[in-house]
């Protein structure tokens, strides 16, 4: 099972870069859940200070969108699940421009100073796009609770893959999860409130596994 977890950091300059509120917590307790039930796990952490407790579990560390990807298109084709619970950037510093990407330190001037943004590669919807059969991929999606199922139903088809874990946006850095598991024919599966992220882990282990069962693919035997 390949997990990815945490936040990326993109770099401004040598010592600022622009990120976002992820902790890992979730990947990290799903890592450890699915350890604890014999998966060979391995765990594509990005910046956080929190660690997996289980020894068991292989821990890969990244910090940019750009090295996951890296991560991905090496070990995606030997995973049995991917769950890309990773908070990836959607838009990253242009290289090169206002001087992202510079090995020094942009200095301060009157004035302002404005970033140039550029789109991140989709790397879940490019999994997706190169899947072996069997293979079970689960996203995430993290939404206003107002349009959170719709959109999750587009992302599944956009990305192609199998579950994606719809989750209010208040769900982001919260010790607590009150989520959605959405499949091709709709809801497969709603937590009965909010859980702790490591009661949740055992919760969408279930949630897959029977999913892998269902359809007979090899997520579904550890
Ligand atoms: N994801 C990814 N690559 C990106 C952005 C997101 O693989 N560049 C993954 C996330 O890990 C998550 C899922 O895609 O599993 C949903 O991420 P989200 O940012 O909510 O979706 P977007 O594709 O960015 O769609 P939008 O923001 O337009 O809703």
């Amino acid at each position: 099972m390949l997990i990815t977890a945490g936040p990326t950091h993109e770099p401004i300059d040598a010592v600022r870069y622009i990120a976002n509120r992820s902790s890992g917590r979730l990947g990290i307790a799903l890592a450890d859940e699915a350890a604890a039930r014999g998966w060979s796990v391995t765990l594509l952490l990005g910046p956080t200070s929190l660690t997996p407790k289980d020894s068991r579990v292989e821990v890969v560390r990244f910090r940019t969108t750009a090295d996951l990807e890296g991560m991905l298109q090496g070990r995606f084709g030997g995973c049995d699940v991917l769950v890309m619970a990773a908070a990836v950037a959607d838009y990253r510093p242009k290289a090169g421009a206002a001087g992202a990407g510079v090995a020094g330190k942009i200095s301060r001037k009157e004035g302002g100073l404005t970033l140039e943004l550029e789109s991140t590669p989709d790397l879940l919807g490019a999994c997706g796009a190169s899947r072996r059969a069997g293979q079970v991929l689960v996203g995430f999606a993290l939404e206003p609770a107002a349009r959170l199922l719709a959109s999750a139903a587009a992302k599944l088809k956009r990305k192609g893959v199998d579950l994606i874990v719809a989750n209010p946006l208040e769900t982001m850095d919260a010790p607590e999860v009150d989520a959605t598991v959405i499949g091709a024919g709709g809801v497969v599966a709603k937590t009965d409130g909010k859980m702790t992220k490591e009661r949740f882990a055992g919760w969408l282990l279930d949630v897959i596994d029977g999913f892998a069962r269902t359809r007979g693919s090899a997520g579904g035997g550890q």
